[in-house]
């Protein structure tokens, strides 16, 4: 049977981001039906209609769009700015949102990890970032939720997690994560 591709969108561009490092954790104890890429976010030119009205579609946004189109899923793994989502991730969305009724969110299953070095979690980055998914008609995995503080402490120099709390959690919530993408594809 050929696998479940799912997308991971991580909402930082830092070198050392934490969330990359949650994020490859994470995509490595996936269950070995889903297939994990990373879709890079960083390069996509600001979202301007203009583009698309006048014919003049940037080729970053073209590549972006079919590599959204060719996924059966996302998992977002972000960091929280200012209590909210970062720019570039609200600006992929968007992006392959457009133009008008081509939304290639549009029915596919995900799942949101938040990150921050403090202790909250991102749990603003996480609720906001629900909004915009909800009317993208992406149906979300609502348990286990997944908040992880003070991340610092978690992971070694290399990026690598340090504890066997943080690896057990995050394979749970792989799990579920699965099986939710099982049941939302099932039904599609
Ligand atoms: C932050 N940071 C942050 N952290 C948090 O928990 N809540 C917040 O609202 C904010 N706001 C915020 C705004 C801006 C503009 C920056 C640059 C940072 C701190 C943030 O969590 C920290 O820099 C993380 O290390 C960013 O994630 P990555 O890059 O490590 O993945």
């Amino acid at each position: 049977m050929s696998k479940i591709k799912i997308g991971v969108f991580v909402g930082s561009l830092r070198r050392a981001s934490f969330s990359r490092s949650i994020a490859k954790a994470a995509a490595a104890l996936a269950p070995a039906e889903l297939e994990m890429s990373f879709v890079e976010i960083g390069g996509l030119p600001m979202f301007n209609q203009d583009f698309d009205d006048d014919g003049t579609t940037p080729e970053a946004w073209v590549r972006f769009r079919k590599e959204v189109a060719g996924l059966d899923g996302f998992l977002f793994v972000t960091p929280e700015y200012n209590r909210s989502m970062p720019a570039v991730l609200k600006n992929a969305l968007d992006i392959a949102s457009r133009p008008y009724g081509k939304n290639l969110w549009d029915g596919k299953p995900g799942g949101i990890i938040s990150v921050s070095p403090g202790g909250l979690g991102g749990f603003g980055a996480n609720h906001q970032l629900r909004q915009p998914l909800t009317f993208l008609n992406v149906p979300l995995l609502q348990q286990p939720e997944a908040y992880i503080g003070n991340v610092a402490d978690l992971l070694d120099e290399k990026g690598g997690l340090k504890n066997e709390s943080t690896r057990s959690f995050l394979k749970k919530y792989m799990e579920a994560f699965a099986r939710w993408v099982g049941v939302v594809s099932g039904s599609r």
